[in-house]
């Protein structure tokens, strides 16, 4: 058995890009602090505002929340932190150097392209965007103002993903034609609402949690963590997880897009008004090598999965490390043979948070393209966002990666973007 220690993986094989330019007056140096804001004080974005604080050159300055009491247990991680309800408020503040988005999905996109525009960095919580055109979009405003835009996608951080990926991409398993990948629990009987009664409570702002989303009368259930469920602000399993598992797919493949998606499934057993699938299964053709992503809500068997099957061994790949089984080939004459010699490396779990938020205090002052650039974020999420058209379609698309667009297909089109409520528009 090959282990491999942490240590001894290279630098070289992060995907670090190329220096972007800067045009905004204070560049951060290498031994300054950062000023930072976070929009959406709910479970992530208290998650990662207290790994930021923990760093030595992480400043909290402003914080911003719909819902009053979550901004003001925010606000004590600091002394004089300032308290908003608007996120354009706290964007005006010329000493916030960065911002930490980590509101619900449909809310990524407005935020990120709005900071950028106010001259300020921003880790943004993954998936990156609601629709296809957000992405777009937010990577566009990102490259215009020349902003760092790191996706929350801490995988990308992890050594054992990044040592995983340099090992796949070198041949070290053999030519892979199949990964399977997916996110499996049991749910039953369904959620309930977390945190708010039937009485919409006098401190949150129902309005501003909507913003951009059609207009429906307070539900204590869409709110607080169970956005998730709902395909006016996220897209269940498919997002959450998949814009985990289904990033290191991509990254590994070296692809920015699959040819063509098929899904099938709905929201078969769970009846707690939520709307995404608890049964979903799409595929996804790469050309020499077929994505299959699992995902369950009514029977759990196994957990999160990421397997990438090798002609000469298969990489199975979560959180707390990978392992290789080798493939036994069979030769004409003689006795079978492993292909390989079996591997394991170990992995950081929860350390990869620091790591990735320290690789963007870094790029904030190297003016670098961090690990998750907002240009990955914006792909990988849009393979999650094909797969959950295929699936409400019930039909096979072909999509065309460099236009952005579904081959010969007007309605899934038309899927590739949402209406605003107004007064919000997508810049
Ligand atoms: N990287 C990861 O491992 C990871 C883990 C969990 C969640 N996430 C992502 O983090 C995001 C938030 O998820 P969560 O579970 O923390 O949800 P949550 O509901 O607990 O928190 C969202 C917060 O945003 C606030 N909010 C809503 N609209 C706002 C607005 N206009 N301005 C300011 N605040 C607003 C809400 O009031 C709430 O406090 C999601 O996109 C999710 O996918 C990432």
């Amino acid at each position: 058995m090959k282990k491999i220690g942490r240590r001894s993986f290279t630098k070289a094989t992060v995907a670090a890009g190329a220096v972007a330019a800067v045009s905004r007056k204070r560049i951060p140096g290498a031994n300054d602090r950062i000023n930072l804001g976070l929009i959406g004080c709910g479970d992530r974005g208290m998650d990662v505002w207290g790994t930021f604080l923990k760093q030595p050159d992480a400043m909290p300055v402003a914080v911003c929340d719909v819902y009053q009491p979550f901004t003001a247990k925010a606000a004590a991680t600091g002394t004089g932190v300032k308290r908003f309800e608007d996120f354009r408020r706290l964007l005006e503040l010329k000493e916030v150097d960065a911002v930490v988005i980590g509101t619900p999905d449909h809310w990524h996109a407005m935020p990120t392209i709005m900071a950028c525009q106010a001259g300020k960095d921003v880790y943004v919580e993954k998936p990156l965007s609601l629709t296809v055109v957000e992405g777009r979009k937010m990577l566009e405003a990102a490259r215009r103002f020349n902003r760092v835009v790191q996706t929350g996608s801490q995988q990308r951080s992890g050594t054992h993903y990044q040592e995983a990926v340099k090992l796949i991409r070198e041949g070290g398993i053999g030519a892979v034609h199949k990964i399977t990948a997916g996110y499996t629990r049991n749910v039953m009987p369904g959620f309930k609402p977390r945190e708010f009664g039937a009485e919409k409570p006098h401190d949150l702002n129902w309005d501003m949690w909507l913003g951009p989303a059609p207009k429906v009368p307070f539900d204590p259930f869409r709110c607080i963590y169970h956005f998730r469920w709902f395909w006016d602000y996220s897209g269940g399993q498919m997002t959450n997880w998949g814009a985990h598992n289904l990033d290191i797919t991509r990254w590994a493949l070296g692809a920015r897009g699959p040819l063509a998606v098929s899904a099938y499934g709905g929201r078969f057993a769970l009846t707690d008004g939520g709307e995404t699938p608890d049964i979903q299964e799409v595929l996804y053709d790469f050309g020499n090598c077929v994505v299959a992503w699992s995902g369950r809500e009514v029977n759990h068997t196994r957990d999160e999965f990421l397997a990438f099957h090798g002609v000469k061994g298969t990489l199975n790949i979560v959180r707390s490390g990978f392992t290789v089984t080798p493939e036994t080939w069979r030769p004409t004459r003689g006795k079978d043979t492993p292909a390989m010699e079996p591997m394991q490396m170990p992995g950081e779990g929860k350390g990869m948070d620091t790591l990735h938020i320290r690789n963007f205090l870094d790029c904030i002052k190297s003016r670098k393209r961090p690990v998750a650039d907002v240009e990955e974020g914006h792909l990988t999420a849009t393979m999650c966002h094909l797969g959950n058209i295929a699936t409400r379609l019930k039909r096979s698309l072909q999509w065309d990666t460099e236009k952005e667009r579904f081959v010969n297909d007007a309605e899934a089109n038309s899927m590739l973007s949402r209406p605003y409520r107004a007064p919000w528009k997508l810049i």
